[in-house]
């Protein structure tokens, strides 16, 4: 897919984010959401945390309700993720994850291919989706602080990819941010499915409540879902 990084540094610099959507991302959005529904069905919920290398061998479906996060930081949030480790049989959900990384890391100018060895980059590139369950998913306003801060890098851009559509998988709530002009934007509906989005990760985001009212589930496969790729720390 072709993209300009010089433009994709220039506009997150400016505007705090950047968007890049078309046809092809719109079509990988359809095939990811399809992929993950069938993926999320075989998966049962996992108890407990698990490691890197136990990882490499299954996708793994958790739920994160906390009112922190593994890295210290605090910010309460009600989710699933599955991680997807290989990735094997799902050529959309792939060819998002590889997008992702390849693009967030040349923004940042770092290798390409960044994370994807962990014995030798010492991060590995935790692809993931996050599936906000309708019935009260949500993740409350906050900027990153901790992988900006021990990475030491000028900018730290993440990077989610919106892989459900408001006003069919979820009616209310979703993903939103405030740009560097500390404007609020609703990135469902500004932006919309099959959008990837970058943005500094210093930034205010979260996710206002999804669907609140209706009966909330962990088994459904409705809500809000968005695929994203972080940084993680290896450890053996
Ligand atoms: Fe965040």
């Amino acid at each position: 897919m072709q993209y300009d990084i010089k433009k994709i540094q220039e506009q997150i610099k400016t505007n705090g984010y950047f968007v890049l959507k078309n046809e092809r991302t719109i079509e990988l959005a359809n095939g990811a959401r399809q992929e993950y529904r069938d993926s999320f069905n075989k998966l049962p919920l996992r108890k407990g945390g698990f490691s890197y290398s136990e990882l490499q061998k299954t996708s793994i479906r958790k739920k994160n309700i906390s009112s922190a996060n593994g890295v210290g930081e605090s910010y309460p949030q009600v989710l699933q993720t599955v991680y997807y480790p290989t990735v094997v049989g799902l050529p959309n959900l792939k060819q998002i994850f590889d997008l992702e990384i390849e693009i967030k890391n040349q923004a940042v100018n770092m290798p390409a291919d960044f994370g994807n060895d962990p014995k030798r980059d010492q991060w590995w590139n935790a692809s993931r989706v996050h599936h906000y369950p309708c019935g009260g998913g949500f993740m409350v306003q906050h900027r990153d602080t901790h992988f900006p801060n021990i990475m030491g890098q000028p900018r730290y851009i993440q990077v989610l990819f919106l892989m459900s559509e408001k006003g069919k998988d979820f009616h209310t709530g979703g993903g939103f941010i405030y740009d560097l002009s500390d404007r609020y934007i609703d990135i469902e509906e500004e932006f919309g499915f099959g959008t990837m989005f970058f943005f500094d990760g210093r930034i205010a985001h979260g996710v206002k409540d999804v669907d609140p009212l209706d009966d909330f589930s962990l088994d459904s496969t409705k809500g809000r879902m968005a695929a994203l790729t972080t940084l993680y720390q290896y450890r053996e």
